[in-house]
């Protein structure tokens, strides 16, 4: 069978096409199921970019990124995320953080390889994996433990035929981030297995009410298996530009990239790196108030699920999605299917791996304008206090 009719054409985009559907035919619809942020890019942001087209810069550039873009990234890695081996020949520059795991996992896997990931997880991460010829192992995440990605349940998924270690922290769907001695954990877990460490941080910058971001890269700078994936999707509002990258000091890993980025895209948009470069350099407070906004929504949201047991949210502090539990005895495709016939987005925990549908969750998103949260959580009552 060919590898990707195993792939599914993804739930959530069926879900979105529905609603869209609906909003065409005039009808009112909440985007609770979308993780795209709302928010324009930066004036900067726009400027760099058309800069970048007035001067020309529309030729092709060296397929890892530009020298501009890559180096100003080595220097954010090493300041921001403490990752101080990292320069700018150990950087290439992908296509969002999507292809960037594409990428990581042709140049990793040989068929049948095993790599563990959390259950429940974003779709697109482990499904990627399977397109590499990848055997994906979950470890299920339980509301007792916070959600949080446990050593000790990782270690005992280990196998003889396991080649990495897949993290996200802050975590896509729960929100949780895993706390610094348990990353600890889990990096030791792979140098003493000699594993791969894959490390998706693209919500490093979505942190409200204290929530921190530790990149586990920086625990243990000089193991050359860790690789630190990053997107401009989430922390710059940039989804659509479709910039990310990958920091690996590995140099057999990195040759095996830059062929597999020269035979492929052969580089990523050139304008957009320029709008990359300049949002490295947007003020911090910029951040931060996208940050007071997710945190206002989730607010709105929580507020609107109080006093009611259908839906009961895990509390998150980064990220911009609500997983709740959904009463025993609901099937929660059947709620998710009732809450998108009345337009109100969401995304059924089936989406997000095997132990997701024993979990009974759903996820809600409010990475759409607090505009239209404020509009959806009155519909989003009266359909709780209706449902049967
Ligand atoms: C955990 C996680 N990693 C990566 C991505 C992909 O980001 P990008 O837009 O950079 O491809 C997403 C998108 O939702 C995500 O949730």
């Amino acid at each position: 069978m060919n590898r990707l009719d195993q792939i599914s054409l993804g739930k959530i985009v069926v879900i979105r096409e529905k609603l869209l559907d609906a909003q065409r035919n005039g009808k009112k619809i909440y985007r609770f199921e979308s993780g795209d942020p709302s928010f324009d890019i930066h004036q900067d942001i726009k400027i760099a970019i058309e800069k970048a087209l007035k001067e020309n810069k529309t030729h092709y550039i060296p397929n890892n990124g530009i020298p501009e873009l890559r180096d100003a990234l080595a220097k954010k890695l090493n300041n921001e995320n403490g990752l101080t081996k990292i320069s700018d020949k150990h950087i290439s520059v992908t296509n969002g953080a999507m292809h960037a795991l594409y990428v990581v996992y042709q140049c990793l896997v040989d068929e049948g390889d095993e790599i563990i990931f959390p259950d429940p997880m974003w779709t697109e991460a482990v499904e990627n994996a399977r397109l590499a010829g990848a055997i994906t192992i979950g470890v299920e995440l339980r509301p007792e433990d916070g959600y949080i990605y446990l050593a000790k349940n990782i270690e005992s998924k280990i196998t003889s035929k396991t080649k990495a270690i897949f993290i996200n922290s802050p975590h896509n769907p729960t929100g949780a981030i895993v706390p610094k001695d348990e990353l600890i954990k889990i990096a030791q877990l792979a140098i003493k297995h000699n594993l791969w460490l894959i490390s998706d941080e693209a919500y490093e910058h979505v942190l409200y009410d204290g929530g921190k971001h530790i990149s586990i890269g920086s625990l243990i700078p000089d193991y050359d298996k860790m690789i630190s994936v990053y997107s401009f999707s989430k922390s710059f509002a940039m989804s659509g530009l479709r910039l990310g990258c990958i920091a690996c000091t590995n140099e057999t890993f990195n040759q095996r990239t830059a062929k597999l980025l020269r035979c492929t895209v052969n580089g990523i948009n050139s304008i957009a790196q320029w709008g990359a470069l300049a949002a490295l350099t947007t003020p911090p407070e910029w951040i931060l108030e996208m940050n007071n906004q997710y945190r206002l929504r989730r607010d709105l949201l929580l507020e609107a699920l109080a006093g009611q047991d259908i839906l009961v949210p895990f509390i998150p502090k980064a990220a911009f999605y609500l997983w709740c539990k959904v009463k025993e005895g609901i099937d929660p495709n059947h709620l998710s299917e009732e809450m998108a016939k009345i337009g109100l987005g969401n995304a059924p925990g089936d989406c997000f791996g095997e132990s997701a549908s024993t979990l009974q969750a759903i996820r809600i998103a409010f990475s759409c304008s607090t505009q239209m949260i404020e509009q959806g959580v009155g519909p989003l009552q009266e359909f709780l206090k209706n449902f049967k």
